[in-house]
């Protein structure tokens, strides 16, 4: 079939495509070559990109998509990466519940695994008690500081979060105070008396005349555990009550009603929790906090 000729442009003598707006005419160039070339490789990249990689929805009634020659996938990747880095894990827990605390810490990269792992895991298990950083709260001891009920050794620490204290567990810390005043060892008024003994040794102003009458009943009834210099006894969880760290309070109401009636705090045990490696490194962590002994 022929047309009609195409109207060449008199001014640049390149044939016009016919459309005119205003005399102003649409001149038919060629498109040019680098356009075209490019063009060209784009359609080749994605033919052998849709070839090689995973690049079209199935077919209706397949599932999935198309998975290319190479067989490339994100979430294998993925998958062997998280086998590779479990993996690890196990070997480097292995490693922490295997080892003493103390040759783990000569370990650089076993020491700085151990810190983290239980730096996550006191995040996630203590610090609802014991406060972020093992800063404590009132009935639950600071971590933190050098002053401890039952020892601040790797050993003693470990020991203490694996059976916990008034926990249940077969092989528990235990310890009770008696509540001399709710089972009526003691009378209100000697109650009294114990508690200007007790501002008096931990360095405070108290009636003196009340102290000296306090002074038998403590011998009597308190020195077993606490100490005759009221030093407390770390074998039994029992606290110093002559320094300025209390794990209730110091003040004379706090220490009439522990006195009176002990509130005996209790700490879980972890052993059946959390597996050794993690318990391991919870130790480790809490000896780093400042108190290590
Ligand atoms: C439910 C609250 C609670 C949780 C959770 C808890 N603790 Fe305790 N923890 C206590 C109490 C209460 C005591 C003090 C008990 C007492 O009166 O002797 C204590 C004591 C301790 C002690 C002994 C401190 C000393 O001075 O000897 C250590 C160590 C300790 N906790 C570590 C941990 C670690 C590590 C964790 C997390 C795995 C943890 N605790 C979770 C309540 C808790
Ligand atoms: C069987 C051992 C035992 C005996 C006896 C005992 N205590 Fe205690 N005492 C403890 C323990 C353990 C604690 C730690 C807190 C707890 O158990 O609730 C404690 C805690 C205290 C506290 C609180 C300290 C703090 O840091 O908040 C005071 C005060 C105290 N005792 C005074 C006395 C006095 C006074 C007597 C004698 C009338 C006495 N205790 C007898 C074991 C004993």
């Amino acid at each position: 079939m022929t047309g009609p000729s195409p109207e060449i442009d008199t001014h640049s003598g390149i044939e016009t495509t016919g459309h005119e707006w205003d005399g102003i005419k649409e001149l038919n160039n060629p498109l040019p070559r680098w356009w075209l070339f490019i063009f060209w490789a784009t359609v080749a990249v994605a033919i052998v990109y849709w070839v090689l990689m995973p690049a079209w929805p199935a077919l209706p009634g397949l599932q999935g998509n198309t998975t290319g020659v190479w067989g490339q996938s994100d979430r294998a990747d993925v998958a062997a990466d998280t086998a590779a880095m479990q993996a690890e894990r196990a070997t480097l827990s292995a490693k922490l519940a295997s080892r003493d605390a103390t040759s783990i810490l000569q370990d650089h990269e076993l020491s700085q695994l151990a810190l983290s792992l239980g730096e996550s895991a006191f995040g996630d298990n203590c610090a609802t008690c014991h406060g972020a950083g093992g800063r404590g709260a009132k009935g639950y001891p600071r971590l933190a500081d050098d002053v401890w009920l039952w020892g601040g050794s790797l050993d003693e620490i470990e020991q203490t979060i694996r059976v916990g204290i008034r926990s249940g567990h077969t092989e528990t810390r235990l310890s009770e105070m008696p509540a001399f005043g709710r089972d009526e060892f003691l009378t209100a008024g000697q109650i009294t008396d114990l508690v200007e003994l007790v501002t008096s040794v931990s360095g405070r102003d108290a009636d003196a005349a009340a102290t000296a009458r306090a002074r038998p009943i403590f011998e009597e009834q308190c020195s077993s555990c606490h100490g005759v210099d009221a030093h407390g006894d770390r074998s039994k969880g029992v606290p110093n009550l002559t320094d300025a760290d209390w794990l209730y309070g110091g003040d004379r109401e706090t220490i009439h009603r522990t006195i009176y009636g002990p509130r005996y705090g209790v700490m879980p045990a972890w052993s059946e929790r959390l597996d050794p490696a993690k318990v391991r490194a919870l130790a480790i962590y809490v000896h780093s906090l400042g108190g290590g002994e």
